[in-house]
């Protein structure tokens, strides 16, 4: 029966896809995206301090991940939010929730053996949304374009039809023999079929893409969550969802994955080429520091103003580094000095690492 975007998609084919995906265009962009996936892999492995960056960076990714369904933050917005959550805005507050997700599939993850289980997919979720939500058990939710209102997609409807499509896609993420395809193609083809099941009510873009960069670590293709995916997607969205209904409605396969590597291949370039920047500055910025505070310099501040790039007075106190007067002090001179600027919010100063801010987020 051919396709029609108002009945739910109870036809839409279990994995692995029924038509030869691995082409000759296909495995010339795929060496190219795995060659520039390894090299972040091996940037990674010889960082010292590892969680620093990727804290910033999956912050970065939270934000961009969360705008592509138009949950919008700016920069200062999301920093303050992670230092004062009470009087953050709500898309701020997500965009946090987003990461949380981010760590929470991670370490359930890690404690179940490396599974990717729907179970996990419904942690991330609740997450996600602070919610009990579950697959969905009722009919009614459709893909509508934004501003016609127009239904583009309606998803598999009944409880048992999602949750056997779920089972095989579970299937298909952790049973490595179950497909011969490589892990980069297996990516995109787990993120639309995810999509295209589309198995809650809301949150299923933003569990998507977590998946993908899980679904990374547990192939062993890099040690943390930080390709930077949604930066290429947020950038390409519209034809983001194009390629997603060409998969469903034109079985197009090929032009999806294309998209996919090369969404890979600009991304870990891009990630990449961030870290290089921040321990540069890192270095940069140790220099300065030593020079600003003389016999006062401290290590750990330095590590702070990458930890926390909006920084307080209160937390050098409250971490035991220094009383309120020589905390003040020593941000005051770095503030004269040009290190770090000056903001005043409400009651509270902050100290903004802000080249730190603008690395990662052009
Ligand atoms: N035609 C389509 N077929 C399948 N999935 C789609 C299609 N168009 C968009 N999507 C996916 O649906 C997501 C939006 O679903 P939604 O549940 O609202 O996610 P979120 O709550 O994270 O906003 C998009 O980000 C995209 O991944
Ligand atoms: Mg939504």
């Amino acid at each position: 029966m051919a396709f029609n975007r108002n009945n739910p998609n109870n036809d839409l084919p279990l994995l692995p896809p029924g038509v030869k995906i691995e082409t000759q265009e296909i495995l010339k962009h795929l060496a190219t995206a795995s060659r520039h996936l390894g090299e972040l892999n091996g940037l990674c492995a010889t960082l010292r301090d590892p969680t620093l960056l990727i804290n910033t960076i999956a912050l970065q990714e939270s934000k961009d991940s969360s705008e592509i369904e138009n949950i919008v933050t700016t920069q200062d917005e999301l920093y303050h939010a992670t230092m004062e959550s009470a009087n953050a805005t709500s898309a701020a507050k997500e965009v946090l929730r987003y990461r949380e997700a981010l760590y929470r599939g991670l370490d359930v993850m890690k404690k179940r053996k490396n599974i990717l289980s729907v179970n996990t997919m419904v942690e991330i979720v609740q997450v996600i949304k602070q919610n009990n939500a579950g697959i969905r058990k009722t009919p009614g939710t459709a893909l509508k374009n934004a501003i016609t209102g127009e239904i583009i997609y309606t998803p598999p409807e009944g409880k048992q039809v999602i949750e056997d499509k779920l089972a095989n896609l579970e299937r298909f993420i952790n049973d490595n023999e179950f497909s011969a395809l490589d892990p980069l193609v297996k990516m995109a083809v787990i993120h639309y079929q995810f999509e295209a099941i589309h198995p809650f009510i809301d949150g299923n873009g933003r569990t998507g893409r977590i998946l993908n960069g899980l679904y990374l670590v547990q192939q062993g293709l890099l040690p943390q969550p930080i390709l930077y995916l949604s930066s290429y997607i947020v950038k390409n969205k519209s034809l983001y969802y194009q390629l997603l209904r060409g998969v469903t409605e034109k079985n197009n396969w090929h032009d999806w994955i294309m998209y996919n590597l090369t969404a890979v291949i600009e991304t870990s370039q891009l990630t990449t080429g961030k870290i290089r920047q921040v321990l540069s500055l890192k270095e940069k910025m140790e220099v300065e520091l030593k020079d600003v505070l003389g016999s006062s310099y401290k290590h750990e501040l330095l590590q702070l103003m990458f930890e926390l790039p909006y920084l307080k007075i209160e937390i050098i106190e409250k971490k035991g580094m220094a009383h309120r007067q020589t905390a003040s002090a020593w941000l005051k001179k770095l503030v004269n000095a040009g290190v770090v600027s000056e903001q005043k919010k409400g009651k509270t100063l902050y100290f903004i690492n802000h080249r730190l801010i603008t690395t990662l987020a052009s």
